[in-house]
């Protein structure tokens, strides 16, 4: 009967939903830029070895950002840092990284659409994908290990600032589980674990603004959802109550996750998903009391390294400067973080574009896009001031929608322009030498930003820019700090 009804929402979880994976810098296939950086005389240069590029395959852990509050480790969910091995054959290669990048972004777009208030399949040429209104955007590629449950089991998610709500594979996994790493969370074993009835007001927060998650209750008195992802990866299974334990001293009773009894896809061997959010099932909203919605995060600049994830203010060291910029607020989502792009600088100098292409730009941050987007205007400016200081190295062909490559094969060490963001409030972000580049090989190094193709999309600060910032979201005070050397 509940397998039956599982069932039936898998087959209107297919039709709905999408699915998503990705990950970057694979120490197989995606090599970032990483170390060898040093200030030039010009000061508005990065230098690199070359060399640099190749990966390593031992794990250097970042001290930075610990012993504080609720902090959690962050590490990329392929690499030498991450203890996922299953799936590590199957990764995806650099071509499907973007690709599924691209699909992610597409499903952002959509959901941000002035149509989108439609529920019906989608149209545009877009994304030949099948979406609903509410399908849910992707799963990130970084990864924490919360516990769960009474005794607390470790379970090892992917963090996602695009995702409200947080599920787990569970047993006795009456459809279907993927392989993951752990074992799968039983809730017999749990003394605190309790299912959420259908009538419960708790279970109405599924429906509306739920960032894609979709609630079936049919004749079952148990609370169903459904949530899919951009390439067919989905959870279904029971919407549950249990303690959640961040820390040792940092646990939440009645925590409400997705106790998934269906899940099919590529979530590299981890459990499920930490659900980041600003909506009221992500875990910022259920832990408010706590942390008064107020998180941070230090993404590490390889799969090599480690970040963090900070739950409450003082989490960030006091040695780290952050500053703040403006949640600008959109009633279109309210899942996601908009903030304000104010200007860009390139080698030292701002891109020469008028101030209102910026002044009409809305843009998100999210921890789960790879590769920047910006408005056709301004990511045209950004790449032919990019390219006029590279005349010194041979272009190559352009790596999916990465348009601007080079070969670097016979050069032992590289001059890049330093790029530098502006956001609302003269925030001045530096990118990391790290984020500026992308490649699988030292014969194709592109610039990691790319154009949207409609300069009515929002842009999207994905986190191949963000790394070793250090990022704090301050939900409650509607502001986003940027600060520098978060981690390494
Ligand atoms: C990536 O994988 C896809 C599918 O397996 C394959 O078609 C493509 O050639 C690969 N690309 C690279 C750059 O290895
Ligand atoms: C999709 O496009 C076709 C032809 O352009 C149109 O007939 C159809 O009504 C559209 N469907 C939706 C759901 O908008
Ligand atoms: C949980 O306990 C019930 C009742 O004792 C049992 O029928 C069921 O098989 C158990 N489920 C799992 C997954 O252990
Ligand atoms: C939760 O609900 C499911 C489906 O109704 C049921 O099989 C399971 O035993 C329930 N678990 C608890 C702890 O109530
Ligand atoms: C659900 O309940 C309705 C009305 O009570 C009934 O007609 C239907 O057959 C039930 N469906 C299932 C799957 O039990
Ligand atoms: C990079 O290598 C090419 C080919 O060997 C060489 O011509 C060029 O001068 C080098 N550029 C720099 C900046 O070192
Ligand atoms: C760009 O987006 C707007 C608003 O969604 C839409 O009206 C317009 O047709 C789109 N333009 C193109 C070229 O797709």
């Amino acid at each position: 009967m509940l397998a039956t009804t599982i069932a039936s929402s898998i087959t209107i979880s297919f039709l709905f939903c999408v699915s998503f994976f990705l990950l970057l810098c694979s120490s197989k296939n995606g090599y970032a830029l990483g170390g060898g950086e040093r200030k030039t005389m010009q000061g508005h240069f990065h230098t690199f070895q070359v060399n640099s590029l190749l990966p390593v395959s031992v794990c250097n852990p970042s001290i930075k950002g610990y012993g504080k509050k609720a902090t959690l480790k962050v590490v990329h969910k392929h690499g030498p840092c991450s203890h996922l091995s299953l799936d590590e054959a199957n990764a995806p290669n650099v071509t499907q990284i973007l690709s599924e990048d691209q699909s992610r972004v597409n499903i952002i777009h959509f959901r941000l659409s002035s149509n989108s208030a439609q529920n019906n399949i989608l149209n545009s040429s877009k994304a030949t994908l099948p979406v609903n209104s509410g399908a849910s955007i992707g799963t990130g590629n970084f990864i924490v290990t919360v516990g769960l449950g009474t005794p607390k089991k470790d379970l090892t998610l992917l963090f996602d600032t695009g995702s409200d709500l947080t599920w787990t594979q569970c047993q006795p996994c009456l459809v279907s589980c993927y392989r993951q790493q752990e074992p799968i969370f039983n809730p017999n074993e749990s003394t605190t674990y309790k299912n959420i009835s259908c009538n419960s007001a708790e279970c109405t927060q599924l429906t509306s603004h739920a960032g894609g998650v979709i609630k079936r209750c049919s004749n079952s008195s148990t609370c169903i959802y459904g949530i899919g992802y951009v390439d067919q990866s989905y959870s279904i299974g029971f919407f549950s109550k249990d303690t959640l334990t961040l820390t040792p001293t940092d646990v939440l009773p009645n925590f409400r996750f997705g106790c998934g009894q269906s899940n099919r896809g590529l979530f590299g061997g981890a459990a499920g998903l930490l659900g980041l959010a600003r909506n009221q099932l992500s875990v910022v909203s259920q832990t408010s009391s706590m942390y008064q919605k107020y998180f941070s995060y230090c993404l590490p600049s390889t799969s090599s390294s480690t970040g963090h994830l900070t739950f409450g203010k003082g989490g960030t060291s006091s040695a780290l400067k952050l500053n703040f910029t403006p949640f600008s607020r959109n009633s279109k989502n309210p899942s996601f973080y908009f903030v304000h792009i104010t200007g860009i600088k390139v080698g030292g100098r701002k891109l020469s574009i008028a101030k209102s292409v910026f002044k009409t730009t809305t843009s998100i941050i999210d921890s789960g896009t790879v590769i920047t987007r910006l408005p056709p205007a301004i990511y045209s400016a950004l790449r032919v001031a990019f390219r006029q200081k590279m005349t010194n190295y041979p272009m190559t062909k352009g790596l999916s929608m990465l348009d601007t490559c080079y070969d670097l094969s016979n050069n032992k060490t590289v001059l890049i322009p330093k790029i530098r963001f502006y956001f609302q409030g003269n925030v001045k972000v530096p990118i990391y030498p790290t984020g500026i580049l992308f490649g699988h090989s030292v014969s194709q190094v592109c610039l990691a930003f790319a154009g949207n193709s409609n300069a009515s999309d929002v842009g999207v600060f994905g986190n191949h820019q963000q790394k070793t910032l250090e990022v704090a979201y301050d939900v409650t005070g509607g502001k986003l700090g940027f600060g520098i050397g978060g981690c390494s």
